[in-house]
């Protein structure tokens, strides 16, 4: 079963976002502030995220999608590629069982087909011994892309259901092939760094985020900087296209009944 689509079905409001996607940048420029190389910032961001996989756990965020290598990152020098490899291959040997202990559920997205064979099978070891815990379901997004996400849907939908192309594919049919298919749509999306792009992340299944920007850089994201953004989070009248006067009649049942 997929969760419901904002364009087709108004979500409940709710005080703590249950899915917040965050785009973790600032890596470079925190080291280079400090005088140390790229890579002392991509450890010290590592350990962000620790942090805010905690912070959420602990907050009731049911799903957390973070932004660690987007397919436009292997652009970069191939001396940053291979050290961000290998951040990410030990941060699979040291995390996953912690994540477990946790009772966190990992999930990647991305195409896979470019990682080392044994970052590979990590993540498939990771997932499985995962799969069934019901807390925080963390997810990375390495070698996503948005464009990649919605092309790959499309294109497992038209080789496994020919038959949908002729009637005109809807959103229900293309939904079981997003990458994140598992997941609702974020409710919050956090940028950190300073930039105000998208950056290719998850552009289908944003339709409806809350956007959240701060000039923080990334290792220095910590849990207060968290619950800042849930502040401006729970400040915004969320309408889905409607009016103003129609969100607070839905928020109080007297008052739509009145109207009725
Ligand atoms: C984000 O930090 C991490 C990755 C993209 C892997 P950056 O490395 O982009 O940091 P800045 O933007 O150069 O400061
Ligand atoms: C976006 O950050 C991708 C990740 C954080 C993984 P970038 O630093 O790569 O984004 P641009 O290049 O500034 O848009
Ligand atoms: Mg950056």
């Amino acid at each position: 079963m997929t969760h419901p689509s904002s364009t087709l079905e108004i979500p409940a409001p709710r005080d703590v976002p249950r899915h917040v996607a965050i785009i973790m940048d600032g890596n470079g420029r925190w080291a280079r502030q400090r005088h140390l190389p790229r890579f002392a910032g991509h450890k010290r961001g590592v350990e962000a995220v620790r942090a805010i996989v905690k912070a959420c756990a602990a907050r009731g965020v049911g799903f957390l999608t973070l932004f660690a290598f987007s397919s436009e990152n292997w652009r970069r020098p191939p001396d940053e590629v291979a050290l961000l490899m290998q951040l990410f291959l030990a941060a699979l040997e040291n995390e996953v069982q912690k994540l477990h202990r946790n009772g966190i559920r990992l999930k990647l997205i991305g195409e896979r087909a470019p990682f080392d064979p044994r970052i590979r099978s990590l993540i498939a070891e990771g997932e499985a011994l995962t799969a069934g815990n019901t807390g925080l379901t963390l997810t990375i997004a390495a070698n996503y892309g948005g464009r990649w996400d919605i092309l790959q849907a499309m294109s497992r939908l038209a080789a496994e259901r020919p038959d949908m192309l002729a009637g005109g594919i809807g959103e229900q049919e293309l939904a079981p092939y997003l990458s994140t298919s598992y997941a609702p749509e974020p409710d919050l999306f956090i940028r950190t760094g300073g930039e105000r792009r998208a950056s290719n992340f998850l552009l289908w299944q944003m339709a409806y985020t809350e956007l959240y920007f701060t000039d923080t850089l990334w290792p220095d994201f910590d849990g207060a900087a968290l619950e800042k953004a849930f502040a401006s989070y729970r400040s915004r009248e969320r309408r889905f296209g409607r009016t103003s006067e129609q969100v607070q009649a839905s928020a109080d049942p007297a008052l739509a009944a009145r109207r009725e």
